[in-house]
């Protein structure tokens, strides 16, 4: 009734000619909510009963999508980019969401943590001779001022910068070495170019940030310079901001160097929540900080520093075609070093612990409040972060700006709706970490999804990421809403995408989880389903003071119109999830997608295996107990589908033809059903984790750092297959079966 309280009526009954005026319009705005309710309650009855009914007799997922309004995600868009936030450092757009929230209804508290975060204090990167000290060249370290756009104005913007780096000053010489991932210092090996006691330069891309570092460190360098290649992420793809939407020459991308191979979340409480007064280990015994200082930096200040190298070391073309990058333009050659003169890198931070925090509404579902659909996305940015995250937190806000409406139409959802923002998301996934591991107990009991939205709209290719089990309601939900400027549904544009990408298949490529999302402690030590999704573009922004609300009005989202895409696609899924009777997370689509894995992680054995197996039972490259499991697996999924297809037929999804006295059966059998599938993925999750990463407890896929993919198969046994020990692979191998097993009879039994 929101509208009629905004007439300025008072509560008073006495009958002055006003007061009746507005108790007027009151009735009738009543009434005309009324009629718009039972429109709805027809259209349902009309469109038969496959329609989903909710409580107030509307299809909820429908109805919000109309509600949703592009005009108010460019006015919290432009909210969220309008200041600077890096985490630890502006409450105010914490209590902004958490007002907004409340404003529609939704019970809302902030929830905070305190994890050791750090802040830059000063930094530097010269060249100088070191015999005569004298001192060639200082990087700006500075990214430059664009006329006409405040967010490159801002005087909290950072400076160049790694998010967990460690503090140090260290002088050595220089080498390139590409894109820093295994292969590339190995090839570096090869060549006979030493890293140690070196500064290492590589560019960005390939493999995250912080396994460079990470890399370079165990090759023994002492520091590390990242910067973004203009073949990569600038000129060499198109015009420059603001003359188009490429980074330009000044522009440094953050990034955080945690370890998140190792965990996520706050370096000092790994496994559990840091609350005020948790326990904390000693920075120096946090094995997710990398030891030696690193800092990104432009182009514009790598191309001194690649000029340095020149003639030193190794021609990169000489490793390979693809280590030279697009400098050559400047008429650079890129050269491996080590280079004559030296290179001083200072990288001071100041570390503390900070409180962060998360802003958690709850809209309590009517049917089973225990049940939860969590959905979410970072609020924290670098800079004024416009794509990375503000247009996900735009739609997170419209979004329940969307489910109070519903929620004053009468509307309730069956399941308790959880809606995020996190903070420091940027910091190593602070926020969804440290709350998951408050709330493992009943997360592991209640979880039924997670949902994200990091950057809802950077470009305009869609692109997911996701539990094998919510594959099929994605591609539902997408088919559902229309891709704009087009006559056709994001679906059709993200198969298109997908197979010009060179995906096979008759459906759009959906990869496992990778790396650096807010899904990674749902999915990856909690055990709940999750996806993630977004239109993705091609770099040009990402973490610096450009990515803009000026940047995404001109190149990325003019109309806001993607924005409007994603929050529908956003509020189809969670809607349904949090509403359908019946669960659509799909045990069968999980069981065809671990067959895949089996086959591709068996190819990877036939090729590291051969030549001649080094120990016993290798006869074969065949995953045995695990086909055998899988096939169990798939057997239950089908018993599963069946019920699911009696359960419709004969009672109907809400058990509206079962007559009084069956309807008991059919919401027992509905229960059933829709614990099964929602528990299913919690059957791959080992209470031990992997060898060696403990925090990591998924048994068939990890987030992987070290690979392009951004993800493994199976993790203990490509562990085992990388260090040759093939009895430990048989090993685990059967310890793997023996789970998937187990969830095939859970499955067929609870
Ligand atoms: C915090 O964010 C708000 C809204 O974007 C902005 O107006 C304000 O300037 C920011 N505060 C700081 C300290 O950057
Ligand atoms: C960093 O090291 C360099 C070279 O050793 C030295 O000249 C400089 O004073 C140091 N800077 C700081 C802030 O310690
Ligand atoms: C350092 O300076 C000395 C003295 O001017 C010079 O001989 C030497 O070549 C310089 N080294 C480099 C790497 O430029
Ligand atoms: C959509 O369809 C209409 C009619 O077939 C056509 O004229 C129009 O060009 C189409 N628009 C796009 C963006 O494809």
């Amino acid at each position: 009734m929101g509208k009629a309280s905004d007439t300025g009526c008072s509560a008073g009954s006495g009958g002055t000619w006003q007061q009746r005026r507005c108790e007027c319009r009151r009735r009738a705005a009543q009434v005309l909510l009324a009629a718009v309710a039972l429109a709805f309650v027809l259209a349902v009855y009309l469109r038969g009963p496959a329609a989903t009914a909710g409580a107030g007799g509307l299809d909820p997922a429908r109805v919000l999508m109309d509600i949703l309004s592009a005009e108010q995600l460019r006015e919290n868009l432009e909210y969220y980019a309008s200041g600077a936030h890096v985490a630890g450092t502006n409450t105010t757009q914490a209590d902004h969401t958490r007002s907004h929230f409340e404003r529609q209804g939704i019970g809302t508290e902030t929830v905070e943590y305190y994890p050791w975060l750090n802040y830059p204090v000063a930094q530097r990167v010269a060249l100088f001779n070191a015999s005569t000290g004298a001192v060639s060249f200082e990087a700006g370290l500075q990214e430059a001022r664009v006329p006409g756009d405040p967010a490159s104005d801002d005087p909290h913007n950072l400076p160049a910068f790694h998010g967990h780096s460690a503090d140090g000053n260290v002088t050595g010489r220089l080498v390139y070495a590409n894109y820093g991932t295994g292969s590339d210092f190995r090839a570096l090996g090869e060549a006979g170019v030493s890293v140690k006691g070196a500064i290492v330069l590589m560019r960005y891309g390939v493999v995250p940030c912080a396994y460079k570092v990470h890399a370079a460190e165990l090759a023994g360098a002492h520091g590390a310079l990242v910067y973004s290649d203009p073949i990569d992420d600038g000129y060499g793809k198109g015009r420059v901001y603001p003359a188009g939407p490429w980074r330009p020459a000044s522009s440094l991308q953050r990034d955080s160097v945690l370890r998140l191979d190792v965990y996520p979340g706050d370096p000092l409480t790994p496994g559990y929540p840091s609350t005020r007064d948790a326990p904390r280990l000693d920075p120096r015994d946090a094995a997710s900080l990398n030891r030696i200082p690193s800092l990104p930096i432009s182009h514009m200040d790598a191309l001194p520093l690649l000029v340095a190298l020149q003639g030193h070391g190794v021609e990169a073309a000489d490793i390979s075609r693809g280590w030279v990058g697009g400098l050559t333009s400047k008429g650079v050659r890129y050269w491996t070093g080590p280079s004559a003169l030296a290179v001083n890198l200072l990288n001071q931070v100041a570390y503390r612990t900070v409180p962060i925090q998360n802003v958690i509404g709850r809209i309590k579902g009517w049917e089973d409040p225990e049940q939860v659909v969590v959905i979410g996305n970072h609020r924290d940015a670098w800079s004024a972060g416009a794509s990375d995250p503000s247009s996900g937190s735009a739609v997170l806000l419209e979004l329940a700006r969307a489910l109070g409406e519903l929620g004053r139409l009468g509307w309730r959802p069956r399941r308790t709706i959880i809606l995020a923002s996190w903070d420091a998301g940027e910091y190593g996934l602070a926020g969804s970490t440290e709350w998951v591991e408050e709330n493992i107990d009943w997360l592991r009991a209640d979880g039924v999804a997670y949902v994200n939205v990091g950057a809802a709209v950077e470009g305009s290719s869609f692109r997911a990421t996701a539990s094998p089990a919510l594959k099929d309601l994605l591609y539902a939900a997408a088919k559902q809403v229309a891709y704009p400027h087009s006559n056709g549904t994001v679906y059709d544009a993200w198969l298109r995408d997908s197979v010009a990408a060179g995906a096979r298949g008759r459906r759009p490529a959906v990869q496992p989880l990778g790396p650096a999302s807010d899904t990674m402690a749902f999915a990856v030590h909690a055990g709940v389903s999750a996806v993630d999704f977004g239109f993705a573009g091609s770099g040009g922004a990402r973490h610096s003071n450009f990515d803009s609300i000026q940047r995404v009005a001109a190149f990325v989202d003019p109309d806001m119109q993607l924005h409007l895409a994603a929050a529908r696609l956003w509020g189809q899924v969670a809607v349904r999830l949090a509403d359908d009777p019946v669960l659509r997370l799909s045990p069968t689509r999980y069981a065809a997608d671990l067959k895949r894995y089996i086959r591709q992680f068996e190819r990877k054995m036939a090729l590291l295996l051969r030549p001649p197996p080094k120990g016993p039972g290798l006869a074969t490259e065949r995953l045995g107990h695990l086909r055998a499991a899988q096939h169990q697996l798939e057997v239950s999924a089908r018993i599963v589908e069946d019920s699911t297809r009696h359960l419709r037929l004969v009672y109907g999804e809400d058990c509206q033809m079962a007559g009084r006295r069956r309807h008991r059966t059919c919401l027992a059998l509905r229960a059933s059903i829709n614990d099964r599938v929602s528990k299913l993925e919690r059957h791959f999750i080992d209470p031990d984790g992997a060898p060696g990463r403990e925090w990591h407890k998924h048994v068939l896929v990890a987030p992987d750092f070290g690979a392009a993919s951004g993800y493994r198969l199976f993790p203990a046994l490509a562990d085992a297959l990388d260090a040759g020990d093939a009895l430990q692979l048989r090993e685990r191998e059967k310890y793997i079966a023996g789970m998937v097993h187990e969830a095939a009879w859970f499955l067929r039994e609870a």
